[in-house]
């Protein structure tokens, strides 16, 4: 039976370092308040108008190419996933595909939009095309570049100490080694509570959802029979309506639920226990998720891997990230179990079990 593999993974983060102490001079916060609620001690921010999600992903393409021992003509079809793309439309696979010089391949390019576990929706996507052999060397990105769009106000601050820029890609490949591979993935979403970790404008809701899940704020909108509309009226830029919004606790509660659950169901689905994982990758959300999960699961701490210390939240970069930096460390070794685990925004969560 053929199975997929990682058979490559590499991530780029901008040089330059932001730590908690530079934000208190734009913001109302401080370094304590920042590493006691979340664990973020510094991340990292891209050179403004030099580096874009797609050259971020492009930058750990070439890494994970060069682990797999391939080149980047060699990628048959890209898979995507940010929600910090460069365009509105279309998405950052064609960027990439243009930026890695493949496009006169022609391959498909796909992306997706689920957030922090864009990743690992993006994985999940690869492992159905490689296993049904219809591609053999599939690239998934996960690229992040929250700088440009975080408000850097007091107002903004629950929201904007937590995000980070950066990238992480992987080569997904078939193995006719029955020991290896991808041995299942768990999606899933639940859209009840969209608004509660959102930016929701630009949109074409016309002015039904607010930051409040259930309360309609006038935007300003022209009338509703009028066509042409724009989207950002006065009020809502004055509003800072067009950055991302969260209510953290609500978010916190969630996730910490559906961490565990997932990891569960994938294990299970695979015949396997909680003891049987030598490496836990969360998604880099909070510090103190992340030690929730490894408690409730009862791992080690030399059993899961976390750098959201130095590179914040990166959203759909973040597990490759960590899976790339724990690799590279020398954590993970040939017959090991990986778990890939997510939660985020949507809300949707997704976990992956992999024996390197
Ligand atoms: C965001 C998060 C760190 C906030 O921590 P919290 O303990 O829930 O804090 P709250 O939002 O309840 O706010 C507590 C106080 O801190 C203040 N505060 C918020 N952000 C602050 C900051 N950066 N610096 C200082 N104070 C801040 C709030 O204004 C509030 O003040 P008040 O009590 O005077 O009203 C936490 O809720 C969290 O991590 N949630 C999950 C978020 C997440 O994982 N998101 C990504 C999902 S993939």
């Amino acid at each position: 039976m053929l199975r997929s593999k990682i058979a490559g993974i590499g991530y780029y983060v901008p040089e330059r370092v932001v730590t908690n102490n530079e934000l208190t001079k734009i913001m109302d916060t401080t370094d304590e308040w920042i590493q006691e609620r979340t664990g973020i001690q510094e991340r990292r921010y891209c050179q403004k108008h030099e580096e874009t999600t797609t050259s971020m992903g492009v930058a750990a393409t070439r890494i994970a190419c060069e682990r797999a021992g391939i080149a980047p003509e060699d990628i048959d079809f890209i898979i995507f996933a940010t929600l910090s793309p460069d365009y509105y439309f279309p998405g950052c696979g064609v960027l990439l595909q243009r930026e890695l010089g493949i496009t006169h391949r022609e391959v498909g390019a796909l992306d997706i939009r689920n957030q922090c576990s864009g990743f690992v929706y993006a994985l999940s996507i690869a492992d159905q095309f490689v296993r049904t052999g219809t591609y053999k060397n599939v690239l998934v990105v996960g690229s992040e570049m929250h700088s440009m769009g975080l408000d850097f106000s007091t107002r903004g601050r629950n929201v904007s100490v937590i995000f980070g820029d950066g990238a992480g890609a992987a080569i997904v490949q078939p193995t006719e080694d029955p020991g290896r591979g991808i041995l299942s993935t768990k999606l899933h979403a639940d859209g009840t509570y969209a608004e509660k970790l959102a930016l929701i404008n630009p949109g074409t809701h016309g002015g039904f959802h607010s930051r409040k899940l259930g309360e309609d704020i006038d935007f300003g909108y022209p009338p509703a029979d009028s066509y042409g509309e724009i989207f950002f009226t006065p009020k809502m830029l004055a509003d800072g309506m067009y950055y991302p919004n969260m209510e953290g606790q609500f978010v916190f509660k969630m996730a910490v639920q559906k961490f565990p659950e997932v990891i569960r169901e994938a294990l299970h689905e695979a015949g396997l226990q909680t003891t049987d994982i030598d490496m836990l990758i969360p998604h880099q959300a909070n510090l103190r998720i992340s030690q929730f999960v490894q408690r409730q699961l009862g791992l080690r701490d030399d059993q899961v891997w976390n750098n959201i210390q130095r590179y914040g939240n990166t959203t759909a970069a973040s597990v490759p990230i960590a899976l790339s930096e724990a690799w590279e460390a020398g954590k993970i070794k040939e017959g090991d179990l990986v778990c890939l685990a997510a939660f985020g925004s949507g809300f949707t969560w997704a976990s992956a079990l992999i024996r390197w």
